[in-house]
């Protein structure tokens, strides 16, 4: 059943260089392909890599329903010019919090691609009345994704101790840093 009072975000999103579009299960077998069996993207994951096309099918089934009731509203991230998903990223909208979630191809690091994407959607997310709060988490020892945070324009909270489970690390709960942008 929908949440009819948390706002919808569009289906699509373009920055310079990418398009962000609801995932379809056609994404699949690229995703599965481009990222999603690669154990060093999965590494900071709350996910194991994906050992079969059917996992990655069944992720973007849930995707698509959690897009319907309102859940969560994730996008695949592709070049402007092409439509082959290169990386993911997420909004989870709670009352007036909404918390982000990104994930790209190995191939694509370090190119601003994930800031890009994400300011694109704090941008949205603030400019609903009823948001007042982009956080996100990440593992205490994945730098790439604080800097991400930093980049575009969060603040560093402070750490969670003992916050999230990310099976392909060690000492589960793992500590993680939370950061925020509010209005
Ligand atoms: C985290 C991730 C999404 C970043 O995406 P990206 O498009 O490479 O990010 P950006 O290029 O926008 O920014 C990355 C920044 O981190 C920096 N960085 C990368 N590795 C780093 C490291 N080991 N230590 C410090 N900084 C690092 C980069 O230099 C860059 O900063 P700069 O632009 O000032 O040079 C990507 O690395 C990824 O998918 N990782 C695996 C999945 C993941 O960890 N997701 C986040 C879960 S919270």
């Amino acid at each position: 059943m929908k949440n009819d009072s948390i706002s919808t975000p569009p289906f699509k999103f373009e920055t310079e260089r990418l398009t962000l579009r609801k995932p379809s299960l056609d994404d699949a077998q690229h995703i599965f392909n481009e990222y999603a069996q690669n154990a060093k993207v999965t590494k900071y994951m709350n996910w194991l890599p994906h050992t079969s096309v059917e996992t990655t099918q069944n992720f973007i089934g849930n995707c698509c329903q959690w897009w319907e009731n309102g859940e969560e509203f994730s996008w695949v991230i592709t070049h402007k010019t092409e439509n082959t998903p290169i990386g993911m990223i997420s909004l989870r909208i709670n009352d007036f919090k909404a918390i982000l979630g990104y994930v790209l191809s190995e191939s694509y690091w370090n190119k601003g691609y994930i800031s890009e994407a994400a300011k694109i959607l704090i941008n949205w997310a603030l400019n609903q009345s009823e948001i007042h709060r982009v956080w996100a988490f990440c593992d205490i020892e994945n730098p790439a994704s604080a800097k991400v945070m930093e980049k575009v324009g969060m603040k560093r909270e402070g750490i969670l101790k003992r916050w999230a489970l990310h099976p392909n690390l060690p000492n589960n709960p793992r500590d993680c840093i939370c950061f925020a942008i509010t209005k």
